[in-house]
């Protein structure tokens, strides 16, 4: 039975039963009453039954009758016979529901027979281009492109498996007036040595003593400001220097992206020099839609809805009076690249939370320009802030802003600390390779854990926890049931023909529950954009397999049945830990 949001029903390959309910009782609502078409019947996990139904409630007043006798007109028109026990109602209209154990049984053996354990396609493929990472060239990368390259490549990864077209784009800072300085500190330092700093990622260094002397000496400020207007005429030397600094930066961004596990190749640059043979195309065609206005000798365009505190309309300036292109112009060019050469039906821009203003007045001049049209759509993904331990801003202790590449290595080092004292026995190269993965996966999932556009605290004790919703927490859970196949298959248990039983415990219940909600909650987090929901989801999963752990043995079980279906989940378990925290970007190593 197909469903009617183009997602299939049960019987093709949906085992989820929040998805499957909710399909179930949207159909029976939809029969009921014409004005309950496309009304959620809001299904829930419950601890009364296996999921509750609590819809009733707030449609009762839509058709004019008590909650209670709609909850009854549900029960008798829903069709769940080959699904559920008799549903029950409960105080002023639940409905609980409480599935057939040979119902959860199929449903496993489904999933456990799919590569994809249970995450259906999306009905529609769409093309959806994500602009994320976006650090400057020559210039330190901070805790804000941090979060951009963590945030976005988990979006990516997400947005990909679901089954839509990804284009990854990052947004260099390669362009514009600090480029003059940039380049006259390059000379000034000499091309090699240049080289050399930025490579190793001394961007920061580099970046302020090009902003020390020209904000010192007048006369390398002045150079630095006709070496700009040598860069926008092309002149070829002055070019080739600024490809020097544009190369070696990122030579070093690509070793972060590489450390980070990140998606991000060069192959991935669409800097915002990139749109500089596009921009006088772009200001043309605004020009004559009629949305340049005139500012104090500057092309603006004044999107309407956009004002300071005051009520003074804000603008984009499209063209700087000095004839100059700026960010804003560049953005613009870039969104109509995105629509119409890349053909985007949607595009994500994982920044963080100050640039709204700014996007949003872009996105918005998009559509008056009919660049974006609907069913295309555009997006701010805002983020907030990374706060230290003092809930202010991220510092090191002597105040200074924190180099990524020292974070990272401290988070590995950190864990390598930890990984000794839990997992001895490892080899040395083994220790070296988990404490990798666990360092970098636990700054990840602090980050993607939280909900995105909050401001989180840093925590390294709470990171590296191997108890709580952390990335250590998942990756043991993961590695125990590897050593738990281990052992069985050193005990000659045959683990190549795994089965679901017949009746479930309580503990198995609940665990393949959560086994079956991985479709639901890869797709909420799809359609939400906010990590921190897969993340909440394989922490309840672990957490579930940690109590059905503890009150079931799995080796030791009464009959080979028992044996093979707790195998089953426990393996189950084990395979969606190790591609939700793929998902997330983040390693789950076999032993830990
Ligand atoms: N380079 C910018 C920064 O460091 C971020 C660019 C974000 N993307 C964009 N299309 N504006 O703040």
């Amino acid at each position: 039975m197909p469903g009617a949001a183009g997602r299939p029903g049960y019987g093709r390959s949906v085992a989820d039963p929040t998805v499957l309910l909710s399909e179930r009782f949207a159909g029976a609502l939809a029969a009921l009453d014409e004005s309950l078409r496309g009304a959620d019947p809001v299904v829930r996990r419950s601890d009364r039954a296996d999921y509750q139904v609590n819809g009733s409630m707030a449609l009762a007043k839509r058709t004019g009758r008590p909650p209670r006798d709609l909850a009854q007109d549900l029960v008798d028109r829903v069709e769940l016979a080959d699904i559920a026990l008799p549903l029950e109602i409960a105080g002023p209209g639940f409905i609980n529901v409480t599935l057939q154990d040979a119902f959860l049984a199929r449903a496993l053996a489904e999933t456990a027979a799919d590569p994809r354990l249970g995450v259906t396609p999306a009905a529609t493929t769409e093309t959806v281009v994500v602009d994320y990472s976006a650090p400057n060239v020559a210039k330190e990368m901070h805790v804000g492109h941090l979060r951009s390259t963590i945030i976005g490549d988990a979006l990516v990864r997400i947005t990909e498996f679901v089954g839509h077209k990804v284009i990854r784009q990052n947004h260099l800072g390669d362009w514009g007036t600090p480029f003059g300085m940039l380049i006259e500190h390059l000379l000034s330092v000499g091309e090699t040595e240049a080289a050399e700093e930025l490579s190793v990622g001394d961007l920061g260094r580099f970046y302020q003593e090009a902003r020390a002397a020209f904000d010192a000496d007048p006369d390398f400020a002045d150079r630095a400001r006709r070496r700009v207007v040598e860069l926008q005429a092309g002149d070829p030397q002055t070019l080739q220097q600024w490809q020097l600094l544009v190369d070696e930066s990122s030579r070093y961004f690509s070793s972060v992206y590489e450390r980070l596990g990140v998606l991000l190749t060069t192959a991935d640059q669409a800097g915002e020099s990139m749109y500089n043979p596009w921009l006088a195309d772009t200001v043309a065609e605004l020009d004559r839609l009629g949305l340049l206005v005139e500012s104090d000798g500057a092309l603006c365009v004044f999107p309407p809805g956009f004002t300071t505190r005051e009520g003074t309309p804000l603008p984009l300036i499209v063209r700087k009076s000095d004839g100059g292109f700026g960010y804003d112009a560049t953005d613009l060019a870039a969104i109509r690249y995105r629509l119409r050469d890349l053909g985007a039906d949607h595009i994500l821009y994982v920044v963080g939370a100050p640039q709204r203003e700014h996007l949003e007045m872009i996105i918005e001049t998009a559509r008056l320009a009919g660049w974006l049209v609907p069913p295309a759509r555009a997006e701010h993904v805002a983020f907030g802030s990374v706060l230290g331990a003092d809930r202010k801003m991220f510092r090191t202790r002597a105040g200074g802003s924190i180099r990524l590449v020292d974070l990272l290595d401290e988070a590995v080092e950190r864990a390598a600390r930890v990984v000794a004292e839990k997992a001895p026995g490892l080899s040395p190269e083994a220790a070296a390779a988990v404490s990798e993965a666990v360092g970098i996966g636990a700054v990840k999932y602090a980050d993607l854990s939280n909900d995105r556009v909050k401001d989180y605290a840093f925590d390294w004790d709470r990171m590296l926890d191997f108890t709580g919703n952390t990335a250590p927490y998942l990756q043991y859970a993961h590695a125990r049931v590897r050593s738990i196949f281990r052992r069985a298959e050193a005990d000659g248990v045959d683990v190549s023909s795994l089965a679901p039983a017949t009746e479930f415990q309580p503990a198995e219940r609940r665990l393949a529950l959560e086994i079956l909600s991985f479709d639901g909650a890869v797709h909420g987090t799809e359609a939400a954009l906010q990590p921190h929901r897969l993340c909440t989801y394989l922490f309840d999963l672990a957490s579930a397999f940690t109590d059905f752990y503890e009150s079931c043995p799995i080796l030791r079980a009464d009959t080979p049945e028992q044996l093979r279906s707790r195998l089953l989940l426990a393996d189950l378990t084990a395979r969606i830990l190790a591609q939700g925290l793929d998902l997330l970007g983040i390693g789950a190593p076999e032993r830990m």
